[in-house]
C-alpha cells in the first residue's frame, strides 16, 4: 500500500518520518518539489517524491497536509485523481490574529472537514485522522512508552476506517475512533473538544481517550 502525504510541512514531515519508521511506503509531494525531494531523501529509499498528480495516481491513501485554503484549491483540480482514493484530512480552521493568536477561520456551525468532503468526488473515501495533536506533540509522541499515544479519527466508512487504523498504527499510535463524519468536527483545532486545543493540550493513551469520548456520550 502506498501512501501520499501532500505537504511536507510541519505536519507532513512529521507524519512521512513515522510512516516510514514504521514500514510503509510513503510519496511526497509539494508546491515547490525540491522540498519534497529533499524530505525524501533525508527519510530513505521507502521514501519517493513527485508532482502532486503523479504522488495521487500512485497512492492508495492519500493524506492532505495542507492547509484549508491551500486544501479548497488543490482539491477541484485533482478531482479525477482521487476518485477512489481513501483521502485523510488533518485540517484544521485555524488561523492567527495580527497578535499571533491562534483564531477560529470558520463559523462555530461549520467544520473544515465539512467544507473537505464537499470538494471530493463521491467515490472518494474521507477519513479525519493526523490532525488532532500539534505538529510538534505528533513528531515526539510515536511509539511513546510504557503507553502509546491515542490519535482519534473519524469517517462513516469502515473500510477506510480499517486502513487508516492500520496507519496509525504502524505510525506508533494507538487508534480511537471518534464517531462518524457528523464527529469529525470534534477533531478540529480550535474549538473541537477532541483536538489537543479542547483537551488543553493533553496527549491521552487509548484508556484516556476512551474516556474522553464515554464522558461526553454520558452528558450528551
Ligand atoms: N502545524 C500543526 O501543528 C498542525 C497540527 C495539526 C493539523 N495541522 C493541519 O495540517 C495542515 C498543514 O499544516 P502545516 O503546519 O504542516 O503547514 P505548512 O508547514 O505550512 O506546510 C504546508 C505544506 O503544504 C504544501 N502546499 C501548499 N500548497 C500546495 C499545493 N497547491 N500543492 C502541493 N503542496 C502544497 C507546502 O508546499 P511547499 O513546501 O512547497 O511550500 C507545504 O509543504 C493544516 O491544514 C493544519 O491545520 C497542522
Amino acid at each position: 500500500m502506498i501512501t501520499a502525504i501532500i505537504g511536507v510541512g510541519n505536519l507532513g514531515r512529521a507524519l512521512a518520518g513515522h510512516l516510514v519508521a514504521g514500514d510503509e511506503l510513503v510519496v511526497l509531494a509539494a508546491r515547490d518539489e525540491a522540498h519534497a525531494v529533499e524530505l525524501a531523501h533525508e527519510l530513505g529509499p521507502r521514501v519517493e517524491a513527485a508532482l502532486v498528480e503523479d504522488a495521487i495516481a500512485a497512492a492508495d491513501v492519500v493524506v492532505l497536509a495542507l492547509w484549508l485554503d491551500q486544501i479548497k484549491e488543490l482539491v477541484p483540480e485533482q478531482a479525477r485523481l482521487l476518485e477512489n482514493k481513501i483521502v485523510v484530512d488533518p485540517s484544521n480552521p485555524i488561523g492567527f490574529d495580527e497578535n499571533g493568536q491562534v483564531v477560529r477561520t470558520l463559523p462555530d456551525d461549520q467544520s473544515a472537514s465539512s467544507i473537505v468532503a464537499a470538494l471530493l468526488p463521491a467515490s472518494a473515501h474521507y477519513v479525519k485522522a493526523f490532525g488532532t495533536l500539534g505538529a510538534d506533540s505528533l513528531a515526539s509522541s510515536a511509539n511513546r512508552e510504557p503507553r502509546r499515544v491515542a490519535l482519534f479519527y473519524a469517517t462513516d466508512d469502515d473500510s477506510a476506517a480499517g486502513t487508516v487504523e492500520r496507519l496509525i498504527r504502524a505510525a506508533g499510535f494507538d487508534p480511537v475512533r471518534a464517531g462518524g463524519f457528523a464527529d469529525a468536527g470534534r477533531l478540529e483545532g480550535p474549538g473541537g473538544d477532541l483536538s489537543q486545543f479542547g483537551l488543553n493540550g493533553a496527549v491521552l493513551d487509548i484508556d484516556q481517550a476512551r474516556a474522553a469520548l464515554a464522558a461526553t456520550e454520558v452528558t450528551a
